[in-house]
């Protein structure tokens, strides 16, 4: 197999390598049955990261087109819907469907099965998922959770149940919630498969076709493929040191009248900024002014490590104005897919309509093993275990960044959360320097993902969770060491400009 990869081309080279080897099955070259060289080998041949053909492979593997088995490989699986003329036609089986034509939705984000392709490569410092440590995972302790509610109740959990949730976890959450000032009754209380889900959920109900929303700019990307795709209609509202923009909120209000508002005024992802007590209520007053319901993502209000605790925007809210959406998977585990929702309970009833045509509920054997793990005091033990490494691991990254960023880079002390959302000079972009740090075993996210308008390209959030001190110390210094090279070769090319332009004034 021979690749062409362009080094200086803008396309990522996993990107280049996934395209080569759909040409190569499209035109015969690869057919069905045929191996893939293993991923270290392919990328030695191609003097490239590991990381580089595991995420090429996964984004092939998404698409159907090969297959891994363990222990003896990658195998092409299938061929890409092609021109007939192109593909000799004894050796494949093309669909006679042009599923492409047929689709409403034509854009196709397989960037969960990249994430997760790269995840699982030993190789990298990972900075780049808001996601725990699995290692940190009390596995015996979850174990002997899951073995207890089979053996208490297991042919009820193995039976279809109330869309609505398992019930002790409704009034368990309802309790907890009560301790943190929400006062909501367990029927006020809807269990998602998660916060995404909670995100669809209410765009389901509440957003027509002509409905436009509030949405924080830079936000979490989910909540972005949520309510701002298929020709959604929303507004951007920019993220300052204190979170939302308020006055940027009300003329928006005041002006386009949204049917809601989506904030994360907590540790915000990916800025990491809070909204103080004044903000939190002036926003509650606004959201009463203009009769809007705020949905508030309160996803990493518990992962707080230093600095007073604030009430949610929930336990402020007099008049019923707020949504408000958790989950485990920050706290806990994300891999169980458990959330829920607390709102007044005629929004409940309507969420629980639309959750039913959705999926009929959520697992009940994982909400009750999460149940079981929470009333015996393990979720907080393990909550207290995590942020104390996540502590760390914040001041880790805090620390090496002012060993080894250049000075033009800026960033804040998020007090809680995951991750450090950093600002370099205006020339440089994250998503190139990216390219150079994967090829140096260091992913992180670029900071254009978060926007729903108005990308900037010269932010970038690094994550601090997944990886442990030593590791971010030294992914901080690879990382740092490219910034400083990137920014000298542009002031040595300004300069040359600057030699020219002087030059042909003479
Ligand atoms: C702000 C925010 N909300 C929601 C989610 C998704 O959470 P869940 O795993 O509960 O669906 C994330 C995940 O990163 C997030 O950052």
């Amino acid at each position: 197999m021979i690749f062409e990869l362009k080094r200086d081309s803008h396309i990522p080279l996993y990107a280049q390598i996934a395209t080569q080897v759909r040409s190569m099955i499209a035109t015969g070259t690869l057919k069905v049955g045929d191996r893939l060289p293993p991923n270290r080998e392919l990328a030695k041949t191609l003097g490239v990261n590991r990381t580089t053909v595991t995420t090429a492979y996964g984004e092939l593997e998404a698409d159907g087109l090969i297959r891994s088995h363990v222990g003896r490989g990658t195998f092409i699986s299938a061929v890409p819907a092609a021109s007939p003329s192109t593909v000799k036609k004894e050796r494949v089986q093309l669909s006679p469907m042009l599923w492409n034509a047929l689709l409403a939705d034509q854009k196709r984000d397989s960037w969960l099965n990249a994430m997760m392709h790269s995840i699982r490569s030993k190789d990298t410092i990972s900075l780049a998922y808001g996601l725990p440590q699995a290692d940190l995972f009390p596995l015996e302790d979850f174990r002997r959770c899951v073995d207890r509610v089979l053996r208490r109740e297991g042919r009820e959990l193995l039976q279809l149940g109330m869309s609505s949730g398992y019930e002790p976890l409704q009034e368990y959450l309802a309790s907890q919630m009560a301790l943190s000032g929400i006062t909501v009754k367990p029927d006020e209380v809807l269990i998602t498969n998660g916060c995404q889900q909670s995100l669809d959920l209410i765009r389901r109900i509440f957003v027509g076709s002509n409905d436009e929303i509030a949405i924080e700019n830079p936000t979490y990307p989910g909540a972005i493929s949520v309510f701002c795709g298929n020709n959604a209609k929303y507004s951007s509202v920019p993220v300052g040191d204190s979170g939302i923009d308020l006055s940027a909120l009300e003329e928006i209000l005041s002006q386009r009248r949204p049917k809601l508002i989506y904030t994360i005024p907590s540790f915000h992802n990916p800025t990491g900024v809070t909204m103080d007590i004044a903000a939190r209520r002036r926003l509650l007053e606004l959201a009463l002014k203009y009769r809007v319901p705020i949905v508030e993502d309160d996803i990493y209000g518990e992962l707080r490590y230093d600095g007073p605790s604030l009430p949610s925007l929930k336990a402020l809210d007099e008049y019923g104005l707020v949504i408000y959406i958790n989950s485990f998977s920050k706290v806990g585990f994300p891999g169980l897919r458990v959330g829920w929702i607390a709102a007044p309970r005629i929004v409940v009833d309507y969420l629980n309509a639309a959750k039913q045509k959705c999926d009929l509920h959520a697992s009940l054997l994982t909400q009750a093993a999460i149940y079981e793990f929470s009333r015996h005091g393990l979720l907080a033990k393990h909550i207290k275990r995590v942020k104390r490494a996540y502590a760390q691991r914040r001041d880790a990254m805090l620390e090496a960044m002012e060993k080894h960023f250049p000075d033009e880079a800026i960033w804040n002390r998020p007090e809680g959360g995951m991750a450090v959302w950093v600002k370099l000079p205006q020339s440089l972009n994250a998503g190139e320097i990216l390219l150079q740090s994967i090829e140096n075993g260091v992913l992180f996210s670029p900071g254009d993902h978060f926007y729903s308008n108005l990308p900037q390209y010269n932010v970038m959030r690094l994550s601090f969770t997944m990886a442990s001190p030593v590791l971010i110390e030294e992914g901080i210094k690879r990382l740092g060491a490219i910034i400083k090279r990137r920014l000298l070769s542009l002031r040595k090319q300004r300069a040359i400009g600057r030699a020219e332009e002087r030059r042909a004034l003479v």
